[in-house]
């Protein structure tokens, strides 16, 4: 069986507790998209981990799999691998031969172009990944085929790399030596030999054993390249589709698709977010929530839940259940508000629209709810949903009405046990 996780916003909703919980029953965890511009926050017990680029059931000692859809920076998946099997964790990791490589070059000119987009700038983490990507469909990316290949890595990059030295003198930054870079490099493809496989015939094959896979996404919906807020978005397909063509696997082996929704809206980066608070309530989500990005520490801009953007992240990828994140988070609140719908000049949109210049004028069109203050965790522990304030039922329920998905768990903390479970995964 093959289920997928995805993200419902922007990123941030809380995969990596999610993915983690139900990794618990995988057998395998994928990722199928983005690099290490990702930030998975898991805790067990007493221990904190966070990773950028390697799945998140790496704690769990499953097998794991970086698929062909995702671009891999080597110093930095190193760097986590060291880091696991310092903890005494076995890292069973396979990286598609089709995956390309972050070079030093992409991370360069993603500074590069964001300096210069003015208005365009998405707000990027700096990782390189967009170019990365960017390189990848203009054919002339460097993947781990061509890495652990020194024959094939040497005259790709001695065409690539002085390409991009053009590129860096027109913007007066210095050029790279091919020397320093291929020593570098080489070192990584000989160290991710023995990683580097077809992983589209391993999935394929485990997939044929019976084995329980579950893929991982990465940022959210409205970050996709196509589906999402672009040009404020990332340069990768994080919607459910993305799985197949990310991983190699048939469309109509996914099973479920789980939905990661966090119970407010965040958003690290640029571009329009109408439930926005610039108040107190959008400070003291931000303070309780502790939003602030795991891979560059900005602070997250954050506001009321917007159903209309979860409405629509339902109809690119057919949710099959909702994980509903950081409920405590609304806990002290005297009103929760949800958007349903927007106002824009005076009509009402129910759809949420791709022109940015009306998205940033759109007015969020409310149901209020009130307020349930703290929750009686222990109550909660012994009586699973029942256990959560009326109030705050009615706010989950609501949730699961409008967008017409059934909530398949709640989380409230940021610990494995403060998880509700409606819904197995597998
Ligand atoms: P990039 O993926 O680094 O190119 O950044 C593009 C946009 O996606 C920026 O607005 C980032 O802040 C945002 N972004 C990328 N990865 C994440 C993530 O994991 N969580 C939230 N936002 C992200």
């Amino acid at each position: 069986m093959l289920n997928v996780i995805i993200g419902t916003q922007w990123g941030d909703e809380g995969k990596g507790k999610i993915t983690d919980f139900y990794a618990k029953k995988a057998d395998v965890v994928v990722r199928f998209q983005g690099g290490n511009n990702a930030g998975h926050t898991v805790i067990v017990g007493e221990k904190v981990y966070k990773f950028h680029i390697i799945p998140s059931g790496s704690v769990e000692e499953k097998i794991l799999i970086l698929g062909n859809g995702v671009v891999v920076d080597p110093k930095i998946l190193l760097e986590e691998i060291e880091a696991l099997e310092n903890e005494g964790k076995t890292v069973s990791l396979y990286i598609s031969e089709r995956a390309n490589v972050i070079m030093p070059y992409h991370k360069i000119e993603d500074e590069i172009y964001e300096e210069l987009k003015g208005n365009l700038k998405a707000g990027t983490t700096k990782r390189g990944i967009g170019p990365c990507y960017a390189d990848k469909i203009a054919r002339f990316g460097i993947r781990f085929a061509d890495l652990i290949d020194d024959e094939v890595f040497r005259e790709k990059l001695s065409i690539i790399l002085p390409m991009k030295n053009k590129i860096f003198k027109t913007f007066g930054k210095d050029p790279l030596d091919y020397n320093q870079v291929h020593e570098e490099y080489f070192k990584y493809g000989k160290i991710f030999k023995e990683y580097v496989a077809d992983t589209s015939l391993l999935l394929n094959k485990f997939l044929n054993e019976g084995k329980n896979v579950l893929m991982e996404g990465a940022q959210g919906t409205h970050l996709d390249i196509d589906h999402g807020i672009y040009p404020y978005t990332t340069s990768s397909h994080t919607v459910a589709g993305g799985a197949s063509i990310g991983a190699g696997i048939p469309p109509q082996k996914i099973g479920k698709i789980l939905g990661v929704v966090k119970a407010y809206t965040s958003r690290v980066g640029t571009g329009p977010v109408p439930t926005e608070l610039k108040d107190k309530t959008g400070e003291h989500l931000r303070e309780r929530g502790k939003e602030y990005g795991t891979t560059t520490g900005r602070p997250r801009r954050c506001g009321w839940l917007d159903l209309v953007m979860v409405k629509y992240t339902h109809r690119i990828n057919g949710l099959t259940g909702i994980a509903l994140t950081k409920l405590d988070v609304l806990c002290e609140l005297e009103k929760v508000k949800a958007a349903t719908a927007y106002e824009y000049n005076g009509k009402k949109i129910e759809e949420f629209p791709a022109n940015m210049k009306v998205l940033s004028k759109c007015k969020p069109v409310y149901k209020e709810f009130e307020g349930w203050g703290e929750f009686d965790k222990e109550k909660i522990k012994k009586e699973g949903y029942k256990g959560l304030p009326e109030q705050a039922r009615k706010y989950v329920g609501f949730i699961s009405s409008f967008i017409g998905v059934p909530i398949s768990l709640v989380s409230y903390g940021p610990k494995r046990s403060e998880t509700i479970l409606l819904e197995e995964l597998f």
